[in-house]
């Protein structure tokens, strides 16, 4: 083990601190002890255990089908090749629609490795967010773009783009922070928005199709290494450019996340 490996223990507090120093932290999904490893060993902060896994892994079109046994499943293998990295995990979709339901799950997910679990909504989630945090279990409430609604969304479309619909986002994000969100996570809105919305937040906000101007950056491994069967306009490939293979990769990654070189303009949306 290596003394960076040795020394590193992600906490929310640490993400806190990197926030406040002004500087980013870089997040990715990971799904097995394999990737963890490699991922936290080239200084990803935040491993994000994500219901993606449906489409990546499982090849499903939508999150929706993933259940808690998968999420369980895939949490304990990452937790198993992680070092020192903070492990975020998803309650997958209606894992989170009742009160016992949501802490039961959230139970299991910390008690197979997660240190923080991620729930996608706005305003409808305050409640849920508030019951989680009071009972010690950190929240990041994803917002933005939220692929478990897709059927009500109409398709994996960039949300805020009119002056109404951003001002409802910046609203419920102050709303869940106020609710006890650790983190905010925002997918797929316009980077003016995701700068406001940062700004006006005390805590981090993670960004996956925000712009640049977010505490931190959340890509999808596979993403990263362009074995996706589709590229979203956000996406980059950063295994195509590098000579040191998958490890290469993730670090190139992480240095660009903190040298604020990637997201590019080409990456965003207006
Ligand atoms: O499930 C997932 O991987 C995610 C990311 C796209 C942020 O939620």
């Amino acid at each position: 083990m290596s003394t960076q490996t040795q020394s590193r223990n992600i906490t929310l507090t640490t993400l806190q601190k990197i926030k406040e120093a002004g500087q980013k932290f870089a997040c990715l999904t990971a799904y097995d002890a394999c990737f963890a490893e490699i991922a936290s060993s080239a200084g990803v902060e935040v491993l994000l255990v994500g219901d993606s896994l449906g489409m990546v892994l499982q090849g499903h079109d939508s999150t929706l089908p993933v259940t808690m046994a998968d999420m369980v499943y895939h949490v304990a293998c990452v937790k198993r090749g992680n070092k020192g990295a903070l492990i975020m995990a998803d309650l997958p979709f209606m894992s989170y629609a009742s009160e016992s339901q949501t802490l039961e799950n959230a139970a299991s997910l910390m008690r197979a490795g997660a240190q923080i679990v991620k729930l996608e909504g706005g305003a409808w989630i305050a409640n849920t967010t508030r019951l989680l945090a009071e009972r010690g279990i950190p929240v990041c409430a994803h917002m933005g773009l939220t692929p478990q609604s897709v059927n009500r969304i109409g398709g994996f479309y960039v949300q805020g783009r009119d002056t109404e619909q951003a001002q409802v986002i910046l609203e419920e994000a102050l709303l869940l922070q106020d609710s006890g969100a650790n983190i905010l996570l925002l997918e797929c809105v316009p980077r003016t928005l995701a700068k406001t919305i940062t700004d006006s937040l005390e805590i981090p906000v993670i960004g996956i199709g925000a712009g640049p101007d977010t505490t931190a950056q959340i890509m999808v491994l596979h993403d990263l290494l362009g074995v996706s069967p589709i590229t979203p306009k956000f996406v980059k490939n950063f295994l195509v450019e590098n000579n040191n293979g998958i490890p290469g990769a993730i670090e190139s990654y992480v240095s660009a996340v903190k040298t604020e070189t990637f997201p590019a303009k080409e990456h965003c949306f207006d």
